[in-house]
């Protein structure tokens, strides 16, 4: 048996070159070493989703863009997380290992937080517990079937800290019940800059789409925040949120190009914009293709989903019998 990578995706908005780069890229390249479970992670999208058309509309995009962009569904195991009640099962055990000061300073509770604390409103105002517990939630996707790497982007980082800080409790307790899982966060692309040159967020609405209509994506390309500066001005290329999103798909020949024209002069951003948004529709023409006709065929992905689903299951029931054994609720 391969030791085991997993990783998740809310299913919040459409999958963008941000989750592409720091997320389904380095996760799908680890199946050629580890056995992938990946999932939809429907129940972590309630937190913050409560429209059931739309969840439901954003469970299939996501789905479908996992398969567009090559997982193979006899090779990996690859459900939506509903569809798996031992998850929820053990996120209530786990709950109980897990001290009530670490969900304190998980970064999404805190902000959430720090920004009620600013406006001058009760410190919990808008919070549901969900949000609170969704780093337990993830521990217990995780530890279900005892992962051994999790491919995820630098903002995830925290949430594995924690999921290991659990299996640490719980085999403190019990003795090593669980395995403690380690993350796997690529150096290069821990921060996929947006259109605006913050991270790149469904969040902050400066995401460029993947799956998107052609006219969309260069809409969003040619959005791009850029200064001032005329074409012949000397530009610094690491200040440069186009620099960084054309160094992820220019070939190293042409990027050294393009370094030399910010450095010396000659860049345009108006035609190096054109020039991402074509080298970004060029990277992915096969997968939006295969993304259409997917989401064309939802029966496909909806007996796709319930295989792996079953799959899952089969594999997660023996730890959660173990954990059950370990504390006594068996
Ligand atoms: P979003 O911030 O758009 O809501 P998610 O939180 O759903 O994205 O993230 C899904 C996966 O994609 C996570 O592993 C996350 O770390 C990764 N990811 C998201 N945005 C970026 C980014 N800008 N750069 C690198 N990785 C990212
Ligand atoms: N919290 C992750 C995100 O925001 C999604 C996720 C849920 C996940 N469960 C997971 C990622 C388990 C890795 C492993 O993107």
């Amino acid at each position: 048996m391969k030791p085991i990578s997993l990783t998740g995706i809310k299913p919040t908005g459409k999958p963008h070159i941000g989750n592409y780069l720091g997320m389904y890229r380095p996760a799908l390249d680890l199946m050629k070493t580890y056995q992938g479970i990946y999932f939809v992670a429907d129940y972590h999208a309630l937190t913050i989703m409560h429209d059931p058309e739309t969840l439901r509309e954003l469970v299939y995009e996501v789905a479908a863009g996992w398969l567009a962009l090559g997982l193979d569904p006899d090779e990996a195991i690859f459900f939506r997380q509903s569809d798996v009640p031992e998850i929820p099962e053990l996120t209530w055990v786990l709950s109980c290992f897990t001290s009530k000061g670490l969900l304190n300073r998980a970064h999404a509770y805190k902000a959430a937080v720090d920004e009620n604390l600013s406006l001058g409103r009760d410190p919990d105002e808008g919070v549901n517990a969900g949000l609170f517990n969704y780093p337990v939630l993830m521990a217990a996707d995780i530890l279900l079937y005892g992962s051994d790497v999790v491919p995820v982007g630098l903002d995830q980082k925290q949430h594995i800290e924690i999921t290991r800080d659990i299996a640490e409790a719980f085999n403190r307790t019990y003795g090593p019940v669980l395995k403690v899982p380690e993350g796997i966060i690529q150096e290069n692309v821990m921060k996929v800059p947006g259109i605006d040159g913050q991270k790149m967020s469904k969040s902050y609405n400066n995401t460029i789409p993947i799956f998107a209509p052609e006219k969309e994506v260069r809409k969003q390309v040619m959005r791009i925040v850029t200064d001032s500066k005329r074409p012949e001005d000397p530009k610094d290329p690491h200040d440069s949120t186009l620099f960084t999103l054309l160094s992820f798909f220019a070939s190293p020949e042409r990027l050294e190009e393009i370094r030399q024209l910010y450095v010396h002069g000659g860049a345009a951003y108006g035609d190096l914009k054109k020039e991402l948004a074509n080298l970004i529709l060029a990277h992915f023409a096969d997968a939006r293709q295969s993304f259409a006709d997917l989401m064309n065929n939802r029966g496909y992905i909806d007996d796709v989903l319930a295989q792996g689903a079953q799959k899952a299951r089969r594999m997660g029931q023996p730890y959660l019998a173990a954990v059950r054994k370990a504390t006594g609720i068996d």
